[in-house]
């Protein structure tokens, strides 16, 4: 690989060579001699990073010694194993921390010891990850007290990845799990990524989609366990747990049963040897994903159980292991009559699940898509989170650009993720924040956090667009610390991608933190989504989308647009809100802007509150929508020749190709709402083309 690829490549772990000599002085007094604590796999990588990192960045490899020396210049390892009390620190920050956590302390012994302690080795090897980051980002490491813990529990990564090396809803390549029905034979790459994942503080990963096939359906048999063990082997020295998806039809289709039904004893009996037998192989196996009745996916309703019934059986086989159930609440009837304002698909996780809380076992979780509908660019946050106090929850966010440009736009979706995890659901009050149902926090739960689908493939790059990196870091740093601010996050991954020259940075920046908005501008107003092509979803087609065969998404006739989901006319969906949350949606009047077609239908001559009609802002967030793009493109050029040709090319085609797609967006939904409602652009602007 050359060197330009080996950036691309190593993502936001290049460990470049620091220029800085009184920078490398410092660093180095601390590279000379690492020891570490303990033996495990997880300290083992822990060490071998940190050796990685500071050779590359300072130039001299540390020694390494086994076990703990007074002369040690870096200590790595868990609070058991080294006593704070004998480098000077009276506190005991432990306590207070997460398990994930760790201490990372400048102690002034001999001529300085920099302590990475974690409260398991996991947490070391986080330590260890942060102060790489520390000095990547230039930063000085003399006097540092630092100890941080994560505030999910589950920080987890979904891959849509069939055995036939295909991804579903995949922009970046092939699987890098899975090659022609079988598993990849690349392991460095798997460890690669491993890498990249624990780097940010990712402990869980589901390696199939949840769509399982029949192939797949296999996963959990001696067929295939021994391949999965392997990878689960190399996962776990990364502190990764393997979780698999399964198809709940197993004991038929692989179990030679009649029937699948949760409560029929031969069936609870046949997955009950299913889980003894998969932790004969993975003693620390993560346990199920699971899509049931949805989108033609079999489910406990084929035999009239709910879905408590259904994930219970399941958490009863994992509980002796400690294994858990991951029950996602993307269940909805994809062949219903949209006409029928009496079904609302928005309504569907919530009518099915919030009667159910309190009623599942304590190792089974609800993954909750972050919106009532599907990763649209632009839609509500889920009335559920906030509505299960009894039941774990986890939300479930889009790391791939299913809906947000498929990896050829740039859309950075950190600022989204910000928006909804901020989002106050008044569940118990004022402060009752989505962040705060998902951290556990605001009902105890005993299980709770992130999951997100990934945007990696076998592309180089790992994902396609080299600036669609900057969301699975982005995923990684807010799973970890919700609190993070944007802006943060942003300048932390501009910096170890593209260095530091400020130009570099704040235009990177600028454009990442802009581009959600200019993508929302050129596609989907006001809440509507949906208007993509079927099948694959990427670019307009206003009445497309292969599941509104009984009618649009959004119901444009001549006169309006928008989706009545009040109480008053409409499906009901507002009340799935708590109060002030359901009236505000209610109500045209406090209805946010962004939202309004989502929550109204109007006449094309309403006026938002910016004092536009919705028609206008049709028209206006068009045109400006493709400016912006143009505006994306040059501003990427400025940087010609400060970052290398591979990565500059890289974004400056996808550019171009965006601002096709921009143009072809604006010309369609502008000619279609033109065409609709007969009302012309204030501005004569050209809309047919
Ligand atoms: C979307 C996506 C599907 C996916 C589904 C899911 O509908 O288009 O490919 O299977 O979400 O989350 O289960």
């Amino acid at each position: 690989m050359d060197s330009a690829w080996k950036e691309s490549y190593a993502c936001w772990l290049q460990y470049k060579e620091i220029d800085d000599a009184s920078l490398v002085e410092r660093y180095a007094s601390y590279g000379q001699r690492v020891a570490v604590g303990g033996v495990s796999p997880v300290l083992q990588s822990a060490a071998n990073e940190c050796v990685r990192g500071m050779t590359s960045m300072i130039g001299v490899e540390p020694t390494v010694s086994d076990r703990i020396t007074r002369d040690a210049t870096l200590i790595i390892g868990t609070k058991d194993q080294v006593s704070l009390e004998d480098y000077g620190i009276r506190t005991n920050p432990f306590p207070h921390l997460p398990d994930d956590g760790y201490v990372i302390q400048t102690a002034n012994v001999g001529g300085g010891v920099l302590l990475l302690l974690g409260k398991t080795d996991r947490g070391a090897l986080y330590a260890v990850h942060h102060l790489l980051r520390l000095m990547q980002l230039r930063k000085p490491v003399d006097e540092l007290a630092i100890a941080e813990g994560s505030r999910n529990n589950v920080r987890m990564i979904n891959h849509w990845d069939n055995m036939d090396g295909s991804v579903e809803r995949g922009y970046a390549g092939q699987s890098i799990f899975f090659e022609n029905g079988k598993f990849a034979d690349n392991l460095e790459r798997l460890e690669d990524y491993a890498r990249l994942l624990s780097s940010v503080g990712i402990n869980a990963i589901s390696v199939n989609n949840v769509n399982v096939g029949k192939v797949e359906t296999r996963l959990i048999t001696e067929d295939w366990l021994p391949e999965v063990a392997r990878v689960a082997d190399l996962f776990r020295a990364y502190g990764i747990q393997i979780f698999l998806s399964i198809n709940y039809a197993s004991p038929v289709e692989i179990g030679g049963l009649s029937t699948a039904d949760p409560l029929d004893p031969a069936v609870r009996e046949w997955w009950s040897e299913r889980v003894a037998n998969i932790y004969r192989f993975i003693p620390d196996f993560g346990g199920f994903l699971v899509k049931a009745d949805s989108e033609h996916r079999p489910g406990p309703f084929t035999y009239g159980r709910n879905h408590a019934e259904g994930a219970n059986m399941l958490g009863e086989a994992l509980r002796p292991f400690g294994g858990l159930v991951i029950w996602r609440c993307f269940v909805y009837d994809c062949q219903q009559d949209w006409r029928d304002r009496s079904t609302d698909r928005a309504r569907a996780a919530y009518d099915h699940f919030k009667p159910l809380d309190g009623a599942f076992l304590d190792n089974v979780i609800l993954q909750v898509k972050n919106g009532p509908m599907d990763f649209q660019v632009r839609e509500p946050v889920s009335p559920l989170f906030g509505a299960m106090p009894q039941t774990n929850q986890v939300i479930e966010l889009q790391i791939t650009q299913e809906y947000t440009g498929q990896q050829k736009d740039l859309c950075y979706l950190v600022p989204q993720w910000k928006e909804i995890l901020d989002f106050d659901t008044y569940a118990r009050g004022k402060g009752s924040t989505v962040k705060s149902v998902v951290d556990g926090s605001l009902f105890n739960y005993a299980h709770s956090g992130m999951a997100a689908v990934s945007n990696v493939g076998r592309d180089l790059n790992w994902t396609g667009h080299t600036l669609a990196q900057a969301n699975l870091y982005g995923y990684g740093r807010l799973a970890w610390n919700p609190e993070m601010r944007i802006e943060d996050v942003t300048d932390e991954w501009v910096r170890l991608t593209f260095g530091h020259d400020s130009s570099v940075v704040e235009q990177i920046s600028k454009m990442l933190r802009e581009s959600w908005r200019i993508y929302e501008n050129y596609t989907a107003p006001l809440g509507v989504g949906w208007m993509v092509n079927p099948g694959h979803h990427y670019g307009p087609n206003v009445d497309g989308y292969e599941y509104s065969v009984w009618g649009t998404y959004h119901f444009a006739d001549r006169d309006g647009v928008g989706v009545d989901r009040t109480v008053q006319t409409g499906t009901g969906f507002t009340a799935q809100y708590f109060s002030p949350n359901a009236e505000m949606y209610e109500s045209l009047e406090t209805c946010p802007d962004e939202l309004l077609l989502f929550f109204h239908h109007v006449p094309y001559t309403h006026r938002l509150k910016s004092g536009e009609t919705v028609i206008q802002h049709i028209y206006n967030t068009h045109f400006e929508g493709v400016e912006q793009v143009q505006a994306l493109r040059e501003g990427w050029r400025k940087l010609k020749g400060k970052i290398d040709a591979l990565r500059f090319h890289n974004v400056e085609e996808r550019l171009e190709a965006q601002l096709a797609n921009a143009r072809e967006w604006r010309d369609q939904i502008n000619t279609y709402f033109y065409r609709k409602s007969g009302i012309p652009d204030e501005k004569n602007r050209t809309i047919y083309k």
